[in-house]
């Protein structure tokens, strides 16, 4: 009996000390993901309009290079779109793709850096989630949220830290970091006039809401939960424009996916808050509207549009969301704020989780195996792939550097353009001067 018991322990503890050392994660100094092949594949369009195979399908939670072509109908030329696809770090649909790369060339483009492998979930969690993504030039600095879907007979768990990536370290280095007081299960945030707002989801004990955070000393301060006495649901993401209007998206996570609120008490929606005069309003998804559980919001560079995602009521539901909308915002008119709401691009991959948008009005979604890159009419032009089995849920530009914070990595690619939200330029001098803020 007694060497039995000793013998799972010592199993034990090797499994303890193997968890010890995946705990703080892994700082790799620019460990590109790259093998001895095309780095850049321009996808013939015959091969895209028609299949290479006789019969072939896909789930929708897979990628585009896991199609599976059926019983007895392989050939040579299916199994080396799939290669090439799988392969590639960059996927050409459309020739402005080699601008954003800066690549002349038409094999070779940038390199798409892992920076940091995130330590293993707690137990409880089904996977990770990394959201957030949010620069502050005050501590050059991108912040960002886990969150743990949990498995069935489990719900999630309020964590008291964020990841901070430093990028006055070469390389960057991510860390966990403190908020106080902490946050309740955060997901988007957005930098506004010196602090870091999060949407957070709240759970059974707390409301969520929006909380801003001074990026500096991580002090919080719940800003905004409730509408007239209701909860919202889960705030999922917010953005602010450059004149304190915020548009966040809510949804039924907290209490379909994460079981860790109460029952939702309004529709799911995208709202409008006017920060300086506290007027707080639904300006789509009430009454039918095309949303089920939005998610991820952002702005381009004028903001007079808005993208926001929609997931549907499950990222493997076949009649899902899985959308990026497009709406117009018009500031100056406080009747009709937000109009519009057309289907800008729909995703063939899971569903654009976190989007971002870049100066020159491309929009970016994380999708299941990387991220999607649209030009500003809805085209897409390209993919940026993550690791294989990886999924890109958030981005954050910093200058030309797209940070992509996936399930498992967190990754940068340098890009010949720079993200749409511009910084203080004073806070960012100073932070290059002194190299350290
Ligand atoms: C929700 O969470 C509770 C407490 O963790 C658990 O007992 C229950 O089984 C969970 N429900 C589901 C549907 O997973
Ligand atoms: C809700 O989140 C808070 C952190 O803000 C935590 O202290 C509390 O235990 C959580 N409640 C539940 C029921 O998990
Ligand atoms: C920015 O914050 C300052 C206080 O720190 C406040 O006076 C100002 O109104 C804010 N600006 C906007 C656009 O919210
Ligand atoms: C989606 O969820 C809503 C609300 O829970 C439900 O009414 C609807 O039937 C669901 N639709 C699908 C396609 O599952």
């Amino acid at each position: 009996m007694m060497s039995s018991v000793n013998f799972l322990t010592s199993i034990a503890s090797i499994f303890a000390l193997g968890s010890a050392l995946q705990v703080h994660g892994r700082n790799s100094p620019n460990v590109p993901d790259v093998a001895d092949h095309p780095s850049v594949f321009e996808v013939p369009m015959g091969s895209r309009n028609v299949y290479p195979a006789e019969n072939f399908n896909r789930d929708v939670t897979t990628t585009w290079w896991e199609t599976t072509v059926l019983d007895g109908h392989s050939s040579d030329a299916s199994t080396e779109l799939a290669g090439a696809l799988k392969e590639a770090s960059f996927l050409v649909l459309d020739n402005a793709m080699y601008t954003l790369l800066g690549s002349n060339g038409k094999t070779t483009g940038p390199t798409v850096e892992r920076i940091f492998t995130f330590p293993e979930p707690p137990s409880f969690a089904r996977r990770m989630v990394h959201d957030g993504t949010v620069y502050s030039p005050e501590c050059n600095c991108i912040f960002f949220a886990e969150l743990h879907p949990p498995k069935a007979g489990f719900s999630a768990d309020a964590m008291p830290w964020v990841w901070r990536v430093d990028l006055s370290q070469t390389p960057p280095i991510t860390e966990k970091v403190y908020p106080s007081p902490q946050l309740t299960v955060p997901n988007g945030a957005y930098y506004h006039n010196g602090s870091v707002y999060w949407a957070q989801e709240g759970n059974y004990t707390v409301p969520g809401g929006v909380v801003r955070m001074d990026p500096v000393t991580l002090k919080t301060e719940v800003v905004l939960n409730n509408w007239f006495g209701h909860r919202f649901n889960s705030p999922n993401d917010v953005v602010i424009t450059r004149d304190g209007v915020a548009y966040f998206t809510d949804g039924y996570y907290g209490y379909d996916n994460f079981n860790d609120t109460l029952k939702p008490e309004l529709a799911n929606g995208v709202w409008r808050w006017e920060i300086n005069t506290g007027d707080v309003r639904m300006v789509s998804g009430a009454g039918g509207g095309p949303f089920t559980n939005p998610n991820g919001v952002a702005l381009n560079h004028k903001q007079d549009r808005l993208y926001v995602t929609n997931r549907g009521n499950s990222s493997d539901n076949p009649a899902g969301g899985r959308t990026i909308y497009e709406f117009q915002l018009d500031h100056h008119s406080f009747a009709r704020p937000v109009t519009g709401g057309e289907v800008f691009t729909y995703s063939d991959s899971g569903f654009p989780d976190g989007i971002k948008v870049d100066k020159d009005g491309r929009v970016y979604g994380g999708v299941t195996g990387g991220v999607h890159v649209f030009d500003v009419s809805g085209r897409q032009l390209g993919i940026i792939k993550v690791a294989e089995g990886d999924v890109a849920v958030n981005m954050q530009f910093v200058g030309p550097w797209l940070y992509i914070a996936g399930r498992e990595h967190l990754y940068r690619v340098k890009l010949a353009t720079e993200g749409a939200q511009g910084y203080p330029s004073k806070v960012r001098s100073s932070c290059v001067r002194r190299n350290h803020c």
